[in-house]
């Protein structure tokens, strides 16, 4: 399934466009199928309609775990590194982490999850985060990570968008010196879901939480009296896996569905292929697994390919800038994968946090998530790689599942700020605003993909129209990604940015429409529109000017209620950074928000408006840009 050499892509690339049929059965067959696949593809981009390895049948957890057994029962899965330094490490070798998932599985079954069934999981980054998505999958059911960092009531709107039937939480999490209660959002949420059945709570903080009878049930205690041993569930290739709830330009997050076949095959492969891992190396992806990349390149690519990983719970400034460098060291990690937020923070906290450690096991560094800017590639590649160990900047979207554009490590040859080269199987094309596709080099345009690669998203939960509508209809026949990409004369792909109304913030994808839905809810607001401005640590910021008429607070105190009914609506990740008080906002005659000029003011590019000529009321502009923060 490995890639050795740059002709050896070029060759499995071909492959993967003239044949993909064979492409990718070649690939499937290595993976154990309770039976095996009738037809390999169907598809249409029209609907869409999507199917892998038809009438394929397989538990993906038979491949994370079961498969590795005869050889490597007592190699580690993973090391759990806690939030606290200097704690010893919890080591869980793959035989541990099947009797794990197969206990807190009867747990599931215990509390009447069926096959299909959601559930929603809302931890911290703890070893049992991995073990829950893996119990669901082993009986099944479907998982809906929410990341730990939402509100109770984003927690809420997701818990009823799928009806899930159950929740995975904890008492709290560690993060840094703080200490962050879980289980009272939790309670909070719980209010308005009526079809929550059962939760089950970890102690992890050993804080005092409430407990419901008949709803809320201890973690330990109920897992230890379960057996480990749960039969796999047999599911159909095109089963659902889970939904990950992820924003857009317009309305609420949509609740991202991958299916089960697919997602093993492109997950494992792109795992292997990205990051060249090889037996007995010791991997380790920062991510949340309430991100995707927690889905992908913790929990199941890492674990399909066999590998060794390291969960950690805590965050890169803590204790100090030195820590993820001092957690290489210990482990001896081999590959590194992170956000270029992360590693722009770490550089300005300067090199005297990273000389303490040797660095000298690492062989390879990962970026994602969002544009890492070319000084702080130079900074990565240069005091963490010390010039020997490529950086794979990978692509990808939670609706792409894997690892689209990027780099094969110490294969294809890097340039810093490019996404380089699309793996074998993806077919990317730029597109103008009309739709042609732009050929040759040297180009630039609307990034979409024109074939269906194995881990494409299949639906939106409970709504198919709106996945066509977001995907698949601006451009029809192709998906659009929703970034703007430029090919260069070597035919590299550099990702430019979003070419919609989604901001970036520290790799964290926010709708701007969803901020302005929060902010409109406080009681002195009557109307605002955000954007995005380029902050120096976290890529973009988000910048807010809210309509607070006749008000006798003080702006410090309107500004301190509208963090508060973000921060409560939809949680701290969304916070503006800056917030700014206007009288009006720049509209067309038509009444749209010219969105361009507030970008561009937020930008502090207040000279180069542009066309301001078919606003309503040129001096809204003005007042605006007068009043600029
Ligand atoms: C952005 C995260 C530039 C992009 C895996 C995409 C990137 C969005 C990169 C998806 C990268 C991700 N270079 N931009 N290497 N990786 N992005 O769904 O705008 O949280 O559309 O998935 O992040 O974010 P998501």
């Amino acid at each position: 399934m490995q890639i050795n050499t740059f002709e050896e892509y070029q060759k499995a690339y071909d492959k993967s466009v003239k044949e993909p049929e064979a492409f990718w059965s070649d690939i499937a067959e290595k993976f154990s199928w309770q039976k095996k696949w009738d037809n390999v593809l169907e598809w249409n981009f029209k609907e869409p309609d999507v199917k892998w390895f038809i009438n394929g049948k397989l538990n993906i957890t038979e491949n994370c775990i079961d498969r590795h057994l005869p050889e490597k029962a007592g190699t580690v899965a993973f090391y759990f590194e806690e939030n606290e330094i200097g704690k010893p490490s919890r080591e869980i070798t793959y035989q541990q982490l099947h009797d794990e998932v197969c206990k807190l599985a009867n747990v599931l079954k215990s509390f009447g999850v069926q096959k299909g069934d959601r559930v929603c999981i809302y931890l911290p980054m703890v070893p049992e985060a991995v073990f829950s998505l893996l119990a669901c999958a082993r009986i099944g059911a479907v998982h809906s990570v929410v990341f730990g960092g939402f509100s109770a009531q984003s927690l809420q709107d997701r818990i009823n968008d799928s009806s899930c039937k159950v929740v995975l939480t904890s008492d709290g999490a560690f993060r840094g010196n703080k200490t962050i209660p879980m289980k009272p959002t939790v309670d909070e949420a719980l209010k308005q879901c009526s079809s929550i059945e059962k939760v089950l709570v970890l102690n992890r903080t050993g804080e005092k939480v409430n407990m419901q009878q008949g709803r809320d049930f201890e973690w330990k205690e109920q897992v230890s009296k379960q057996s480990p041993q749960c039969t796999a569930t047999t599911m159909d290739s095109e089963d659902p896996l889970f939904i990950l709830y992820t924003s857009g330009s317009t309305g609420k997050p949509k609740g991202v569905v991958h299916s089960t076949g697919g997602y093993m095959v492109f997950t494992c492969y792109s795992f292997l292929n990205v990051f060249q891992y090889k037996p007995e190396q010791v991997y380790w992806c920062t991510a949340d697994v309430g991100w995707v990349t927690g889905h992908s390149y913790i929990t199941y690519g890492p674990l399909l390919a066999g590998a060794t990983s390291v969960i950690f719970e805590g965050i890169p400034s803590y204790p100090d800038a030195g820590r993820f460098w001092n957690v290489v060291d210990k482990y001896k990690v081999n590959i590194f994968y992170t956000a270029p937020t992360a590693i722009r923070a770490l550089e300005a906290a300067g090199l005297d946090y990273v000389k303490p450690y040797d660095l000298s096991s690492l062989k390879v560094l990962g970026s994602v998530g969002e544009p890492i800017n070319e000084e702080a590639w130079q900074w990565y590649y240069k005091n963490i790689g010390k010039e020997k160990c490529p950086v794979v900047d990978t692509w990808w979207q939670t609706e792409t599942g894997g690892i689209l554009i990027s780099p094969l490590a110490s294969i294809t040859k890097t340039k810093p700020g490019f996404a380089t080269l699309p793996l074998p199987g993806v077919q990317p094309v730029l597109v103008d605003e009309k739709g042609n596709i732009i050929e040759g080099n040297g180009v630039e345009g609307n990034l979409c993909i024109q074939f269906p690669w194995p881990s494409i998203l299949r639906t939106t939960y409970g709504d198919h129209e709106r996945c066509r509508a977001t995907y698949f209809a601006t451009y029809p026949g192709l998906y659009f990604t929703g970034d703007g990409c430029r090919r260069d004369e070597d035919g590299y792909y550099r990702i430019t940015g979003r070419v919609d109304d989604v901001i970036n913030v520290s790799g964290h994808r926010i709708g701007t429409a969803e901020v302005e839905s929060a902010i409109n809810q406080c009681e002195d607001v009557v109307e605002s529109a955000v954007v995005g401005f380029p902050h120096d640590i976290k890529g973009q910021g988000i910048y807010a000017y809210c309509i607070v008429p006749n008000s006798l607070k003080s702006h410090d105190e309107i500004k301190k209620e509208i963090l508060n009914c973000v921060n409560k609506v939809i949680g701290p990740i969304a916070r503006p950074d800056k917030i700014q008080i206007v009288s009006g906002l720049p509209k067309t005659r038509s009444g749209k928000i010219m969105r361009r000029i507030l970008r561009k003011v937020a930008e502090g590019e207040i000279n180069n408006l542009g066309d301001i000529s078919t606003l309503l009321d040129p001096q809204v502009v003005e007042e605006i840009v007068k009043g600029k923060i």
